[in-house]
Order: C-alpha cells, then structure tokens, then sequence
C-alpha cells in the first residue's frame, strides 16, 4: 500500500492544526485557547467562552456586550421553521427534528454560502448560536403538545431557554438565578472538545465548502449517535436498569462479561478523570437544592466508586466522562431522556463554528478525502441474471 497508514478510527492521525482546545488526557487538563476550564467555568458565561473560542480571545466590555446584543437579537426562527417542525410526528426524537431544522436553516440564508465574507461568516455564527436554544424548545414543546414559546429578549442566554421550555402562563417567566447558573456552567463544558466524532464531521462536510448551516447539521447527526453526545441519554437508563445499590455488582459482573457497556464511562482521550465530569458532579448538587434530588445520584456515585476500585476498569484506565453525570442535572430539571442529547448540541455548536472558521482560514485545508485500503473482488465479467445463483 505503499506510504499509505491504515488508522480507521483515526488514533493516530491529526486531521488538522488547532489553537482552539487542549487536552491532556494523561493528566485530565482541558483548556479552551488556553484558559483552564476550571477558570471558565467559575468566572466565565457560556455566552462569552462562545466569543472566546471563535474570536480567539476573550471580549472585552464593548464587545461582549455587541456580541451578547446580536445572539439575544437573533433568537427569533422564521415562522416558516414553526410550521416545517410541526410536521414532524408526535413523538419525533427532538434530535431528529433538530437536525433537519438546522438543515432546513441553511435554505433561509442562502447568503451563508459566501463563506469566504467575513461578514456572512459572522452572520452564520451569531444566527446558529441565537437560534438553537429556539429549535431545542420548540422541538420539546412538539412532543409534548403544548404551544411554542418565543423567545424572550430581556432574560439571559440560559434563563432564555428555560423560558422557552417551561413557561405555562401568560406572565413571564423568571428563571432561578442558580439553574441559570448551572446550566451556563455545563454549556461552557460542552462547548468545545477538539476533534471529537461530531466536530470531524463538521470539518469533513464543511471543507467540501458547503455552507455552515449544511455542515453544522453534520455536526447534530454525529452527535446523535449513542458512542457519542447519546451517551446521557443511556446513562441515565442503564441507572434505571440498575435500579438500586445492591445491584451494582451484577451490573459490573456483566460489563466484564463484556454482555454490558458502563455509558457514561470511558474515553479515546481521558486516560485519567475527565475534568468535566468532576465539574458537574459538583453542579448536580447544586441543582438539586432548587429541584430535590435526583435518587439515581446514589447509584451512580456508588457505581463510579466501585468501578475505580475494580481492576478491569483501573486496567482499561476508564473513569467517567462528561456524560456519566450530566443526565441527572436534566432529569432533575424534568427533562425527557429524548432531550439529555439536545442539551448537548445547543453549546457543542459554538465549538462547531470555532472549528469550521480555523478550517476555512487554515491554508492547508483541501477537501476531506481518506483513502482506503481495497478488500475487495477485481475484473469479474459481468454476468446476465438468468444465470446467477
Ligand atoms: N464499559 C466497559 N468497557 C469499556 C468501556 C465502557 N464504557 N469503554 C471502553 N471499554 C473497554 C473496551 O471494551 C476495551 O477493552 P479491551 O481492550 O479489553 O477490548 C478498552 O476498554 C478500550 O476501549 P475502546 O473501545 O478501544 O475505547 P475507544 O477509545 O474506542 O472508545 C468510547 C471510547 C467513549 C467510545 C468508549 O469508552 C465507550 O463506548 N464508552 C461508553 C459510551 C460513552 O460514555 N460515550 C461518551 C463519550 S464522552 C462524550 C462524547 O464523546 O460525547
């Protein structure tokens, strides 16, 4: 095969250059244009940290506050996007919906496809941002039959959303400052991961110079896989499968056997706790001091425990990642499984845009094109069909 390298789920091939994240998965360090995200999450919003990993700084004042202005500005989805969701079927999987909507968006600003203006790059990246808290709840509210709720400018990026999602009433909805608080905090962890399954597929798709909205899409359809932001989701069932404490050993019995997948555990680049996940443990707390506790914390606390006591997961270096606890936060705050994913795709679209701008301003981007490695038959004579068998 000559120099080609055969690496089918790429470990040991970088796709590309990046100055957006690090990750040092040996000693579980993460950091966004160099920031630790510890510091981020502390002191930082989600809003800002979005600035920070397309623009590559963090704003200042002034532009904080015009960038903050333009993403509460464009919340709004055109009445015509209403109408494309409501013809989904009841208990469509809000990710379904949210990847075809973000599709559909692509149509609505046919004046992203000049992706080499500045401008329209800007345009593309404030308008994704603004509207997918919109199409995340509006998807919620489909399935549950109940009437859309618009967006609603005077509250923040995070209490926003909440409005959109559980407002019931004609008076307006004010946000518990401390649930607007942890959900920022878990969208500034959720922002970006380098070159993960969903932000290669946005790469990928977007060096063929689709538009943003086009490629972004790709990125939602990635992240729609269980290996990969569906892993909250199956975190949270396998808890209810497990049920209680006394149950955790067979539960790990079976994992060994390898008849079972610990979700929520285990990652291509953690070798060592993944920072995130220790981050949001923390918030689950928190949360749970407005909303009651999750019970199914216990269980996973005592999993988690048991699990880093046991010599095939210490040998395999598999510790929890940034699923193993972010599906109690949502089922506290009395969402579906169905939307654990959509909670995660809302803040990955900043890391998205960050990564489809330093692909498209990158020099060395051609259009995405592996080899292969060819198993397969060669020069068969074609045969007619009534002599096959
Ligand atoms: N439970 C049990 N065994 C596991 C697990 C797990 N969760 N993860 C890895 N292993 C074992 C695997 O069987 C293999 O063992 P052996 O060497 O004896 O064959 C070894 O650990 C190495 O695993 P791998 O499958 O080669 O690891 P990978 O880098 O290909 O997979 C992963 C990474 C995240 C897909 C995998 O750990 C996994 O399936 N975890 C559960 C799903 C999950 O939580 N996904 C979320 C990932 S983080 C957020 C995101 O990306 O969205």
């Amino acid at each position: 095969f000559g120099l080609m390298s055969y690496d089918p789920a790429f470990d040991n091939t970088a796709s590309c250059r990046s100055s957006i994240t690090y990750i040092d998965g040996e000693r579980g360090i993460l950091e966004y244009r160099g920031y630790p995200i510890e510091q981020l999450c502390q002191r930082s919003t989600y809003l800002e940290v979005a600035y920070l990993l397309i623009y590559g700084e963090l704003p200042t004042r002034e532009q904080l506050d015009q960038w903050v202005y333009e993403v509460t500005h464009h919340t709004f989805v055109h009445e015509n996007i209403k109408a494309f969701m409501q013809g989904y079927r009841y208990d469509a999987h809000p990710m379904g919906m949210l990847l075809g909507c973000v599709g559909a968006l692509s149509t609505f600003y046919p004046e992203a496809k000049r992706i080499d203006d500045p401008q329209e790059r800007h345009m593309a990246a404030v308008r994704l941002i603004a509207k997918m808290p919109t199409l995340a709840a509006f998807a919620y509210r489909h399935n549950m039959g109940l009437p859309y709720v618009y967006p609603d400018n005077d509250l923040s990026y995070p209490g926003n959303f909440l409005s959109m999602m559980f407002k019931m009433t004609e008076l307006k909805y004010r946000p518990d400052p401390r649930l607007e608080r942890a959900l920022d905090v878990l969208w500034i962890l959720h922002a970006d991961h380098e070159q993960n399954c969903s932000t290669n597929a946005v790469r990928s798709v977007g060096s063929s110079r689709v538009d943003p909205y086009s490629a972004i899409a790709a990125g939602v359809a990635a992240l729609y896989g269980p290996l990969h932001g569906g892993a909250n989701e199956q975190v949270v069932r396998m808890l209810e499968e497990i049920g209680s404490v006394e149950n955790i050993p067979d539960f790990l019995a079976a994992v060994k056997r390898r008849e079972r997948r610990l979700m929520g555990f285990g990652h291509r680049i953690y070798k060592n706790y993944d920072p995130r996940a220790r981050i949001i443990k923390e918030h689950a707390y928190e949360v749970f001091e407005v909303t009651g506790k999750n019970p199914k914390i216990d269980i996973a606390v005592e999993l988690e425990k048991r699990a880093l006591e046991d010599e095939y997961f210490v040998s395999r270096k598999l510790y929890p990642n940034v699923d193993f606890y972010s599906g109690l936060i949502y089922e506290a705050l009395n969402l579906p499984k169905e939307m654990f994913t959509v909670m995660f795709a809302i803040p990955r679209t900043s890391g998205w845009i960050a990564q489809w701008l330093e692909m498209l301003k990158d020099p060395d981007t051609r259009i995405a094109r592996p080899r292969q490695i060819y198993t397969g038959a060669r020069n068969r004579d074609y045969v007619p069909i009534e002599q096959r068998e």
